[in-house]
């Protein structure tokens, strides 16, 4: 089963082209840049690259450094993204949100230097060719470099960092809306960085709305048969979406198995609205105890034509009275496959067709630690 998502994934992701730049970008060390002549302040030269749907330069290693010299060799100095707190490296955050100079730098002798100016310009010529000097944001005004992601040759209008985004404007439940995003081969849209963000509210209407709040990368429920799927908080009011695809993947329609589950803000899962598979339920509170007179219904589904594999990674419960029984279908009315109490090692069940319906009950006395539960698509 595992084998089997991961080949698909690895189908699915599978660029056979070449990186490109989009939009006049020139592809330099895996960077897309592009240089503006016009000298503008550190401010109105950040907005201009955000107009694009990208960012002033970033410069993480010596390679990055380089291509500035490359492509600004024409101009003496630039903006780069960066902008110091204090006269420390470790207190300047580059513009893209990703931490700080730290790590990498190259700041001339007595710089950073915020009396100056808390803003970082490049200087590509001369003894201090590729070193990094303090300029006032608003007042100093330069030329300026900035970045995009590469990504692939696809004919999608909206493609940045590898992948293509489709806006749908017609109102769906996070199923539903998986649904339409998984005939177009991808997931509804989760957002996995801050410049994606942006070049995405960039392309957007201001009036849409779109449910990839309700979505957040599994970090915590990490499991086998779930490590590194997207998770999302419950969502059953309908809103218009983003589909998420990998750019330069031709797509035949055929569904990828691998899909996205609409949960967690309640974390175990209890009475929750359709859960799609891959997914976790717990019994409430869990590691901790579950509570007395308990009652939970779990709904699970898996898209097309897969079963369902459901496995308790973890189970301790009063024998007796506190018990989960799961059933074959869509309700607790479907044939029941079992019955089960007791603290029990790890086991696995499959459905016959694409849902699946468990139910925890607990009486009125004696806790204990519960249940954890993963399901996946099976074939
Ligand atoms: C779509 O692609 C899949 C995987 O490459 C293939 O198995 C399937 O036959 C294709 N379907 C069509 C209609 O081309
Ligand atoms: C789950 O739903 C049932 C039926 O509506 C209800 O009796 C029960 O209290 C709910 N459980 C929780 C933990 O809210």
């Amino acid at each position: 089963m595992r084998l089997l998502l991961l080949l698909s994934s690895l189908i699915a992701f599978s660029h056979s082209s070449t990186p490109i730049c989009r939009y006049g970008f020139t592809l330099i060390n895996n960077k897309c840049l592009m240089l503006s002549i016009s000298k503008l302040s550190h401010s109105a030269a950040e907005a201009t690259c955000a107009g694009l749907g990208a960012t002033l330069v970033t410069v993480k290693n010596s390679d990055d450094n380089r291509a500035i010299s490359t492509i600004a060799a024409s101009v003496p100095l630039v903006w780069i993204g960066l902008y110091c707190f204090d006269s420390d490296p470790s207190k300047c955050l580059w513009d893209d949100s990703t931490g700080s100079a730290e790590s990498y730098n190259s700041f001339s002798t007595g710089f950073p230097l915020t009396e100056v100016g808390k803003c970082v310009y490049y200087s590509t010529q001369g003894a201090l060719a590729g070193k990094w000097l303090s300029g006032d944001c608003v007042t100093d005004t330069r030329a300026f470099v900035c970045e995009l992601p590469y990504t692939y040759a696809d004919d999608c209008f909206f493609n940045y960092n590898g992948f293509c985004f489709s806006f749908h404007s017609t109102p769906a439940t996070f199923p539903d809306a998986q649904f339409i995003c998984e005939q177009e081969c991808g997931n509804l849209a989760s957002i996995s960085s801050a410049n994606e963000n942006r070049y995405l509210s960039i392309n957007l209407d201001p009036s849409f709305t779109h449910n990839y709040n309700c979505m957040t990368k599994s970090n915590v429920q990490r499991d086998t048969d779930v490590s590194g799927f997207w998770f999302g908080v419950s969502c059953t009011t309908p809103y218009s979406f983003i589909c998420k695809r990998p750019a330069g993947v031709k797509c035949n329609g055929s569904v990828p198995p691998v899909t996205v589950t609409p949960v967690l803000s309640n974390p175990s899962n209890c009475n929750s609205s359709l859960l799609f598979a891959p997914g976790v339920i717990t019994t409430p509170n869990y590691p901790k105890n579950y509570d007395n007179n308990v009652l939970c219904t779990y709904n699970l589904a898996t898209l097309g034509s897969n079963k369902i594999r459901l496995r308790f990674t973890h189970f301790n419960t009063e024998e007796c009275c506190d018990t989960m029984s799961v059933y074959d279908g869509d309700s607790i009315s479907s044939p029941r496959m079992g019955y089960y109490g007791g603290s029990l090692s790890p086991f696995s069940l499959v459905s016959t067709g694409n849902t699946m319906t468990l139910r925890f009950q607990s009486n009125q006395n004696i806790v204990a630690s519960g249940i954890r539960a993963t399901f996946a698509p099976f074939r």
